[in-house]
């Protein structure tokens, strides 16, 4: 439970807010590195509460603009797009996606351009991502190097999504092991019948609903660990599944080959980027790339179906909590559905966006299957408070390999859990 005050300071994302701040200090995933096509039109892209645009000029390069034009603040969503860089339409002034200013035709002296910088923030292309940071330009961090940005393209598969509500909320689900057997029971007990190494790892998940549950915070989160004692025909086990909370928004998932970045566009808006990797097979061609989507319900058209696409988010047409997001209830009654959701995804999407745009904490009630989001409150509390008192929040180390830091899933066989997590660190010995 929270009570509002923290509740605000943990979830609202302005660069006036404790945790607009903190966020301020990390690079974060803009849009899937394909969306942003060398000299195509300008694209309209928001990131904590800012309003941006992103271009590629024709070489390749890709830019994030303030929308307002530097000059007299018309949107550069309008700009010309250019080989170099975009054009204002207005007064004609032309910027490179470094800043640079490249024109300024109403203006006589031709040197004015080379004494004023366009408002564009730091990019990155990596991991099939573009990131940006949007933090004071002298302390921006180092580069954080995941091992999965350097596979081959073939072996990486790449979604984001979006979704009208906090972020706090898309990551809450993401380390709460519970509710995996109940919501999504229908797909883990499809899971048996599909030859993918994700619904493999994900199966026996349905045989104990009521994970024993342990957590341990790091300098970079938390880890978050799931054990379930199982005893049918393979013979009694524990399967522990271990899950690693990475302030401010990523979630390595125990599958071990699962990133998702959970991305604060505005307060009540979340982008939700999945990244699949296989150091083995090329996940990203087909067949495997489709058979993929489709089991987790990532494809473009059931994104579009259920309303989770920048053209489709918020549509009249499209599941929402207005329409109680389209439950099917006669699946329920008759066809054997749980949740009446189409798939893992909607079932998620709706029982996140289904508890308001920004869910008040201090009605709910919390049990000992809730010890995630008791982790992931004080995690990110702790950001916010680092923050406002200038202070690198959690995760803002150059000590940390972030090679080693893994989402992890296997059989005990009488070792405990953190015996699975490589280099294993705990932030402090007492505070466990
Ligand atoms: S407002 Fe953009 S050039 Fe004048
Ligand atoms: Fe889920």
């Amino acid at each position: 439970m929270l009570n509002n005050e923290s509740n605000a300071r943990m979830c609202r994302v302005g660069g006036d807010q404790p945790m607009g701040i903190a966020l301020r200090h990390y690079w974060l995933p803009v849009l899937l590195a394909d969306e942003l096509v060398a000299g195509a039109d300008p694209m309209q892209v928001e990131l904590l509460g800012e309003r941006l645009v992103a271009y590629r000029d024709a070489s390749g390069q890709p830019g994030l603009f303030s929308e307002a034009c530097l000059h007299r603040g018309a949107s550069m969503m309008l700009a010309r797009a250019e080989p170099e860089g975009l054009r204002c339409i207005y007064h004609g002034w032309k910027f490179a996606v470094d800043g640079t200013v490249l024109d300024t035709p109403n203006v006589a002296d031709p040197r004015f351009k080379d004494r004023i910088k366009g408002r564009v923030y730091p990019v990155r292309e990596a991991g099939s991502l573009i990131w940006a940071y949007l933090g004071p330009k002298d302390q921006a961090p180092e580069f954080p190097r995941w091992p999965w940005m350097d596979l081959p393209d073939a072996q990486r598969l790449v979604t984001r999504h979006v979704q009208e509500c906090n972020f706090v909320q898309v990551i809450e689900g993401l380390v709460d092991s519970s509710h995996l057997g109940l919501l999504h029971m229908n797909g883990l007990k499809a899971s048996s019948d599909v030859d993918l190494g994700y619904a493999q790892k994900i199966h026996s998940m349905q045989k104990n609903l009521a994970p024993q549950l342990d957590a341990d915070d790091t300098d970079f989160g938390f880890y978050y660990a799931a054990l379930r004692d199982i005893d049918d025909g393979a013979g009694a086990r524990t399967e522990a599944r271990v899950a690693a909370f990475v302030a401010p928004c990523i979630v390595l998932n125990p599958n071990g080959d699962i990133a998702t970045l959970s991305v604060p566009l505005a307060d009540h808006k979340t982008a939700f980027f999945h990244v699949f990797w296989s150091t083995k097979e090329d996940i990203n061609r087909e067949p495997l790339r489709s058979r993929q989507l489709e089991f987790v319900g990532l494809t473009p058209q059931i994104l579009d179906g259920f309303g989770l696409t920048d053209a489709t988010l918020g549509r009249a047409d499209r599941p929402s909590s207005r329409n109680h997001f389209m439950q099917d209830r006669a699946a329920m009654r008759e066809r054997g559905s749980w949740s009446g959701m189409p798939g893992l995804i909607e079932e998620d999407v709706a029982v996140s966006v289904s508890a308001g745009p920004l869910r008040d904490r201090s009605q709910e009630v919390l049990s000992s299957a809730d010890i995630g989001m008791v982790r992931l409150y004080r995690a990110l509390l702790a950001c916010a408070d680092a923050a406002q008192n200038r202070q690198p929040p959690l995760g803002i180390s150059r000590d940390i390999d972030w090679s080693r830091v893994v989402g992890v899933n296997g059989v005990l066989n009488g070792r405990g859990w953190r015996d699975l997590v490589p280099a294993y660190a705990k932030r402090s010995e007492a505070g466990g």
